[in-house]
């Protein structure tokens, strides 16, 4: 049996005015600004499935799910992990994702309060404990004011 394996991910969006910003599949009523993207623009979920495609050397997220397909246009990207979830569990010869941690950048707003129902999401997306998920947050200290930017890693074993 192979060992364990890791799988990174980052992704990054642009902020504008008058779009809803979502994290983890979460909603983030009181952000000013919301993710310019094709799909929802959930950089924490983008992050994350690419992790999971990466843990299996399978790829990205634009290599399943291209950019320039009309059908992934506003697409809930909750889907979208769920299905390269299933893509990289058909590779992964019984073992599963067992932990994820991952960071979002963003100046504003704080999102602490978000912290649970966002690894509750996460949680429930890649059937793991509430204790084996990690959230932590970061501002970009003013360097990437309007962007949103997530990371994550996922171990499976
Ligand atoms: O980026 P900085 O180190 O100044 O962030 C300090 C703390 O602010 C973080 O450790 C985190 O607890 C919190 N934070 C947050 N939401 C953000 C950015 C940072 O809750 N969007
Ligand atoms: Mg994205």
């Amino acid at each position: 049996m192979d060992a364990a394996r890791i799988g990174f991910g980052e992704d990054a969006h642009r902020l504008a005015e008058g779009r809803p910003l979502r994290l983890g599949g979460v909603a983030i009523p009181e952000a000013p600004r919301g993710a310019v993207a094709h799909s929802d623009g959930d950089a924490l979920l983008h992050a994350v499935t690419d992790a999971l495609l990466a843990a299996w050397a399978l790829g990205d997220i634009g290599a399943h799910f291209p950019d320039t397909d009309p059908a992934h246009a506003g697409a809930d990207s909750a889907v979208l992990l769920r299905r390269a979830l299933g893509v990289a569990l058909d590779r992964a010869a019984g073992r599963r994702p067992r932990q994820v941690s991952a960071v979002v950048t963003l100046d504003r707003p704080k999102l602490g309060a978000h912290r649970n129902a966002i690894a509750a999401s996460l949680a429930s997306l890649l059937e793991l404990p509430l204790d084996r998920v990690g959230i932590t947050f970061k501002t970009s200290e003013g360097l990437a004011p309007d962007h949103v930017q997530a990371r994550a890693v996922v171990l499976w074993g």
